[in-house]
Formats: structure tokens, C-alpha cells, sequence
């Protein structure tokens, strides 16, 4: 039987005009909890957050964003859970479903996920997997949106692995008129077939290069994370080595424009993929950015709970 909430396991789950909408949506609930007055829809309600990576931001707004809307949140390791390996992950979400009203998950697969997603009758939403962090992506345009005053027309430039953001950032990219650009190095590509498949009718553009230079030329947001992800840190050695050319510093900011805003999703390693002077330099917007997780997220529940 089809579900009657949404799941959000990719930025793409949402249509265009009800993406806006949900960007206004986070914006008017983050003033609302900023005067004391925030919503709560989700009284009376439980919400499953299991994790099988570390976490801060996700871990911690998920958890408080749960509680601001009234509700509550019981946090789940794979100890417990153990998914597809103790049980099923159909049964784990069957299971589930009797109990919470929503499961968020942090895990590994996408299948996986999507899996839990077919079999569980209440909404799933992805807090991360290698292939996609869309939560993240969705309160950084909640951060440009209060920055830059628009969330269309703009040059976003994403420094580094073509990772799960860079994944996130192309779906971003095929349901807005962003005109993103990708500098990376062949091995560390985020996917010819992916890109082709996301961005047909996209409402943007996606540039791949390897010239960091072009990629930052009149950038309105700068962009970088990790070079090597959970779960592949032992490639950092390696990655470092491919992607030095690709570090996010002063020189490569300002080659941007002059009002840029530079952004990353954090945990970050300082030195690396960008340099301790530009994060606390004038242009850095991090600290904002983990800040709108709490906000963006809030809004995400409620619109797989089809209450925006
Ligand atoms: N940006 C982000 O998702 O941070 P955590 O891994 O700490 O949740
Ligand atoms: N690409 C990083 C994002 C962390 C928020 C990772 O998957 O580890």
C-alpha cells in the first residue's frame, strides 16, 4: 500500500515548487523558535534516529529539533539494531513502523535506506550515506537563502572528493537554477552516469573540472568538505595527494567574488581541504551553517509528515 507521508532520502523527493516553499517554510520556523514560539506538531509522537557513523550536527539537531516540535527522539546504534544482519532490513522497518512516527537513519548504502523506505510505513528521511547527505544540502540553501537573499542565480564552486555532498550539490543543481561547478580530479570524479541521469531536465548546470581557478572565477559560494569520508579515512594519505591542488585558502577565495560566501558542512580537517584563515576569515558562513541544520531539518519532518 503507497504511503500516505513522504520519505527524503534525496534532495530530489521534493518538487521544485514545494522545495521553496520549504526553504520559506525553515526560514519562518527558525524565527518562530528564535521568539519562543515554536510549533508543536509533533506532540505525542517518537521519532527513530539510528545511527551507524559518528555524528554531532545531525545527531544533535535532529535530536533537539525533535524535542522543539514537541516530540520525542530515541537514538539507535547499530549495536541494537544490527540491520540485515540480526534481522532483516524489511522486518527492522516493519517492526518500526508500530512503534515510531518517523525514522531518520545515518547509515552506509543508499539500498539500504531505500529499502527501509519501501518497508516501513511511516517516513524515512537519510541523515547520510556514502552516496547522498541531502539534510545538509538542504539547510546550506537555507544558509545562502538568508546570506545571499536567493537560492537561484548563483555560482556555487564545491572544492575537493566528489563525494556525497558533491552527489548532494548535483541534485540541488537539477531542481534550481544554480550553475554548479565540480573541480576535482578524474579519480575522485562524482560519477559521469550519475550526472547525466540527475540533470536531465535539471533546472541548472554542472560543470566537472580539475582547474580550481575557472571553478572559483566570480563564485558566489565556495564550497568544500573531506577529502576522505567516514569510512574511508584510510585513503586520507593518498587523497591528500590527489586533491592538494583543490584546497579551498585565501588565494583560491579570491579569485570569487568579493561578497562569497564560503561554506562547509564540518566536521572539517584544517590544513587540508581548507586552511584555518579562511574559516575564521571574513568570508566563512560555517558556523551559521551547522546552526540551520536544526532549522532545515524541523522542516523536513514536517513536510514528510505532510504538515507544510
Ligand atoms: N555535517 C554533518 O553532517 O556533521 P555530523 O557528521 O557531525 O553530523
Ligand atoms: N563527506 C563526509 C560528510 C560528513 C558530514 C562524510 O561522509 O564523512
Amino acid at each position: 500500500m503507497a504511503k500516505s507521508t513522504c520519505d527524503f532520502l534525496a534532495l530530489t523527493d521534493v518538487k521544485r515548487g514545494d522545495f521553496i516553499n520549504l526553504i520559506e517554510h525553515a526560514v519562518r520556523l527558525k524565527d518562530q523558535t528564535r521568539a519562543g514560539v515554536c510549533p508543536q506538531p509533533l506532540e505525542g509522537k517518537a521519532v527513530a534516529l539510528i545511527f551507524h557513523k559518528p555524528s554531532l550536527r545531525t545527531r544533535v539537531s535532529f535530536e533537539v529539533g525533535v524535542q522543539q516540535l514537541g516530540g520525542n527522539a530515541l537514538f539507535i546504534t547499530d549495536k541494537e539494531i544490527q540491520l540485515g544482519v540480526r534481522e532483516s532490513v524489511a522486518d527492522v522497518a516493519r517492526v518500526l513502523s508500530r512503534y515510531v512516527d518517523m525514522i531518520v537513519i545515518r547509515t552506509f548504502h543508499q539500498k539500504d535506506i531505500e529499502e527501509l523506505a519501501e518497508w516501513s510505513s511511516v517516513p524515512v528521511i537519510n541523515a547520510l550515506t556514502d552516496l547522498l547527505h541531502p539534510c545538509q544540502v538542504f539547510s546550506d540553501l537555507l544558509t545562502i537563502k538568508e546570506k545571499l537573499g536567493r537560492i537561484e542565480d548563483i555560482k556555487v564552486s564545491y572544492f575537493g572528493d566528489g563525494n556525497n555532498m558533491a552527489r548532494s550539490w548535483i541534485n540541488a543543481a537539477s531542481l534550481l537554477d544554480i550553475d554548479l561547478w565540480i573541480a576535482t580530479m578524474p579519480e575522485s570524479h562524482p560519477g559521469e552516469e550519475f550526472i547525466a541521469k540527475v540533470m536531465d531536465g535539471g533546472a541548472g548546470k554542472v560543470t566537472v573540472t580539475d582547474d580550481p581557478q575557472a571553478a572559483a572565477k566570480d563564485a558566489d559560494v565556495i564550497y568544500t568538505d573531506v577529502w576522505a569520508s567516514m569510512g574511508e579515512k584510510d585513503q586520507a594519505g593518498e587523497r591528500a595527494s590527489l586533491l592538494e591542488k583543490m584546497q579551498v585558502n585565501g588565494k583560491l577565495v579570491s579569485g570569487a567574488k568579493p561578497s562569497c560566501i564560503v561554506m562547509h558542512c564540518l566536521p572539517a580537517e584544517r590544513g587540508r581541504e581548507i586552511t584555518n584563515e579562511v574559516i575564521e576569515g571574513p568570508n566563512s558562513v560555517l558556523f551559521d551553517q551547522a546552526e540551520n541544520r536544526l532549522h532545515g531539518q524541523k522542516s523536513i519532518m514536517l513536510w514528510c509528515l505532510n504538515q507544510v
